[in-house]
């Protein structure tokens, strides 16, 4: 059977997981789960692995649940290793939202500082974990959702031999699943063509049953009623009509704060006025979601999770798994190498773009090149992630610097090294290159 190894076991979403493998248990047969996790999140640990348990047992399978802190233990000879951790845990993220807003700049866990902080704090884990899958299990897939999942995608790419890395995100899944809403069609007649980076993808094309459908869906997503399409932890603000329509592409929810910085900006200071930064709303989630899990006569994911943001994160996990196991060859969004898919991104470097996904891994489907009117920002956004996976690397501080200063969220260097000063001093128990 095959072995799976989740690091950040303790997480709220890995119900969600467990979900999707006891769904495609006939074609995905897992023999044993492992739920990894640090000192820190035992009590998590404990409770979450609990309820994998009981969902195991209540669908009446055989995998078997192993809760460990012991890494290494775990992971010898993993088939696929996941990962989902948050080092420094949502105390972390809560500043990487709060003190860029006293600079006025937009404070979030994947973009701008907090992003730039989130992968500094993140990068040297990833990479040691890839050092024990090197020793322990060499043949496994890394399947990365740990954020910002673009840098570090892009990060093990550069930094590491390891090949067998799929950064993932729930973003396209997303994505597709409302435009399907919106139409009141199945999924499984809309196809997106998705190029891009994380959390930074377009949807560039749009088809309805196989047929060419962009222009219709674009004339229905400017009209007055509809959502512009968003997901639980980004405030759904409507595009500009005449914007779409001009952009003939898709934005995912996660441009606004490119596309609408101001507005964004206002909306987060508002709420952490009020109900608190999205890391401080989260804390109550989570909170809830624990006690729910505790509760023994429990054996399902519980409909509250749908609360936070990862909605369709195990469809996205598990249709993974299982097309490389199954060799399906079917297309999936995921982060992988470019290999020449997007003309003006590196060939070294990560995009987030749909591929044939096959026993051998993502083969990304070549676009040529983004319209012209998204490739410099794409661009920059690459250039940033560049830097900041060296800075993460190194713990370099004049590079760390220029990765905050390039920062298209960051208005200049004098306010790039106001926050990266405090941000450092912040979050120095987590970040012991610098
Ligand atoms: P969380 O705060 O619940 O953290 C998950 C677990 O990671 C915790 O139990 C924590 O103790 C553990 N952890 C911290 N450092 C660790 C380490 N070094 N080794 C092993 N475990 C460690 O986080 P969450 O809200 O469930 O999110 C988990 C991660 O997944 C975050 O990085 C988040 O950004 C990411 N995420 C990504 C997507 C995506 O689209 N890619 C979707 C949802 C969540
Ligand atoms: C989306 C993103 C994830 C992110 C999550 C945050 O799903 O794709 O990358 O981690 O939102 O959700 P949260 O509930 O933690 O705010
Ligand atoms: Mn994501
Ligand atoms: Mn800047």
């Amino acid at each position: 059977g095959i072995k799976i190894v989740t690091i950040g076991g303790g997480s709220s979403y890995t119900p969600e997981l467990v979900e999707g493998f006891i769904k495609r248990y006939e074609s995905l047969p897992i023999s044993e789960l492992w739920l990894v996790d640090i000192p820190e999140g035992e009590e998590k640990l404990n409770i979450v692995g609990g309820l994998a348990k009981r969902m195991i047992q209540e669908a009446g399978l055989s995998i078997k649940v192993h809760l460990t802190l012991d890494r290494r233990k775990a992971l010898k000879d993993a088939d696929f290793v996941t990962t989902q951790f948050r080092v420094g845990l949502l105390e972390a993220r809560a500043k990487d939202e709060r003190i860029p807003l006293k600079y006025g700049v937009i404070g979030q866990e994947t973009n701008g500082p907090g992003g730039l902080f989130k992968g500094l704090r993140t990068i040297p884990v990833i990479l040691e974990i890839i050092k024990d899958m090197e020793e322990l299990c060499p043949d496994a897939w890394l399947i990365n959702f740990t954020n910002p999942a673009g840098m570090v995608t892009e990060a093990v790419l550069r930094y590491s031999n390891w090949k067998k890395v799929i950064g993932l995100c729930n973003v396209p899944v997303g994505m597709k699943m409302g435009i399907a809403e919106q139409l009141g069609v199945e999924a499984d007649r809309v196809h997106i063509d998705f190029a891009g980076l994380n959390h930074m993808i377009y949807g560039l094309d749009i088809y309805l049953d196989g047929e060419l459908f962009t222009d219709q869906y674009i004339d229905k997503l400017t009209s007055e009623d509809e959502s512009s399409g968003t997901m639980q932890n980004i405030v759904d603000l409507k595009w500009q009509p005449e914007f779409i329509k001009a952009l003939r592409a898709i934005p995912c929810p996660y441009h606004r704060y490119y596309y609408k910085t101001e507005e964004m900006f206002a909306e987060e200071m508002k709420a952490a006025e009020t109900e608190g930064t999205r890391a401080e709303v989260v804390q109550k989630l989570e909170k809830d979601l624990f006690e729910l899990y505790k509760d023994e006569s429990l054996a399902i994911k519980p409909p509250q999770l749908e609360k936070r943001g990862g909605a369709y994160y195990s469809d996205a996990a598990c249709n993974l798994i299982d097309s490389i196991y199954n060799d399906r060859k079917d297309i999936q969004p995921v982060n992988t190498i470019n290999n020449g898919a997007i003309d003006s991104i590196p060939n070294e470097s990560a995009v987030e773009i749909n591929c044939v996904i096959t026993k051998d891994g993502p083969k990304p489907i070549a676009i040529g090149d983004l319209p012209v009117a998204t490739r410099g920002l794409v661009q920059q956004i690459k250039s940033f992630e560049r830097v900041a996976a060296e800075a993460a690397v190194t713990g370099d501080y004049e590079t760390a610097l220029l990765a905050m200063t390039i920062n298209p969220l960051v208005p200049s260097d004098t306010v790039a090294k106001a926050i990266l000063d405090e941000m450092l001093e912040a979050h120095k128990a987590h970040l012991p290159q610098f």
